[in-house]
């Protein structure tokens, strides 16, 4: 197939765009940069010894996308473009809803303007709010606890809406856990700017020394070590599920929805204790108070996932740390500091 990447020079686009090659498909990648560089997709290229057509676009620019869809005739499209950042996304609401909803309702048009109706879409847990009825079903109630997460839940709405109007639609809605680790290379992987807002990325750079050591939010939570639960999934675990979902779209239409994460929840200090022993080095912590907004416990029950899609995590928390590690220590400033010199991914 030939798939438009949105938002692939990022996290989890970068390592989906690597699958989606390595799987044969032909990738053209659109991304404004705001939070990711273009290293990551020549680095992409020179790992599979494969093109990628990479144009830098904004979604807001519906005119510039729409030459895009037009030039394009895309068979799918995984899209992956947003901002993401709890924190900033309270201060900065109108721009979260611009930027992913608005971004998304381009995207939308230019699709049905160029006939395109096959979707996969980046949701995440957040939408399941602070519930704590775990494990977490699809069926789960949605109560989005911030305005990120209150745009992934109603960019949900409008492709269920648009599901609904038009039978042609292919939408899969994927719900990510905590998506960590990277490629085993360690030549692509997560390059946080500034301070890093999520558990992995910080304690990496606590291993690496660039930071002292690890805040933990909270140790008087009502589970076994009194620390916060989350289910890390790998990220390449993560993008094999994009495989997954858009085999199981080819033939069908209509609206799906999955979580995308292992079923099984590790705490903060367990994490902490797994990267110690992934990357030899002390990871020094404190206890200070809980993060406003967090939930105690979060994992997925990832059955539909497996009975639908045949798709399972298989990478242990241990494989998350290893890998994670092996970019941090290559790449102890991200790219910036590392980049060599490939030739640039190619333009349309
Ligand atoms: P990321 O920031 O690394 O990647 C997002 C990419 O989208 C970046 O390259 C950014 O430059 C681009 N982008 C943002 N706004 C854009 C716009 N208007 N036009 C074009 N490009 C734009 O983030 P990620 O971790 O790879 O996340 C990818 C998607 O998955 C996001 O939608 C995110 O909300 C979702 N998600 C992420 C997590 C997580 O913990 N990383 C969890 C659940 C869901
Ligand atoms: N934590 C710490 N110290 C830190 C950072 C995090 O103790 O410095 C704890 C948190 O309190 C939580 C756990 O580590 O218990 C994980 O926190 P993250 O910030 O890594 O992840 P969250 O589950 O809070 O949220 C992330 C993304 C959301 C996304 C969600 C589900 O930030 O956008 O995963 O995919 F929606």
């Amino acid at each position: 197939m030939k798939i438009l990447v949105t938002g692939g020079a990022g996290f989890i686009g970068s390592h989906t765009v690597l699958t989606l090659l390595e799987a044969g498909h032909e990738v053209v990648v659109i991304d404004n940069l705001v939070n990711s560089v273009v290293d990551s997709l020549e680095r992409i290229e020179e790992l599979t010894e494969k093109k990628i057509m990479f144009k830098e676009m904004d979604l807001l620019d519906y005119e510039g996308l729409l030459s895009v869809f037009a030039e394009g005739r895309f068979d799918s499209v995984v899209h992956f473009a947003g901002l993401k950042a709890v924190g900033e996304s309270a201060t900065e609401p109108l721009r979260y809803y611009r930027n992913n909803v608005a971004g998304t309702l381009n995207l939308l048009d230019c699709m049905q303007e160029t006939a395109v109706h096959r979707l996969v879409f980046s949701s995440s847990a957040t939408v399941y709010g602070a519930s704590e009825a775990v494990p977490l079903t699809e069926d789960s109630p949605l109560e989005a606890m911030n305005p990120y997460g209150r745009t992934k839940q109603q960019i949900e709405e409008i492709l269920s809406d648009l599901s609904a109007s038009d039978p042609r639609w292919g939408i899969a809605v994927l719900r990510y856990f905590n998506p960590v680790g990277a490629h085993e290379s360690g030549r692509i992987g997560e390059d946080p700017k500034g301070i890093p807002n999520n558990l992995l990325p910080y304690v990496a750079q606590v291993a690496a020394g660039r930071r002292d050591k690890v805040t933990i939010f909270g140790d008087d939570y009502m589970t076994e070590d009194g620390t916060g639960i989350r289910d890390y999934i790998h990220v390449m675990d993560l993008a094999a599920g994009h495989i997954a979902a858009l085999d199981f779209l080819v033939p069908r239409t209509g609206i799906f929805r999955w979580n995308l994460g292992t079923g099984r929840g590790s705490s903060v200090i367990e994490v902490i204790s797994a990267f110690a022993e992934a990357s030899g080095r002390p990871i020094p912590y404190e206890v200070g108070p809980r993060r406003p907004g967090d939930a105690a416990v979060s994992y997925a029950d990832p059955t539909a996932a497996f009975t639908d899609l045949g798709w399972r995590a298989h990478r242990n928390l241990s494989q998350m740390c290893t890998d994670h590690w092996g970019w941090q220590e290559a790449n102890p400033e991200g790219y910036a500091k590392t980049a060599d010199h490939a030739p640039p991914a190619s333009c349309l």
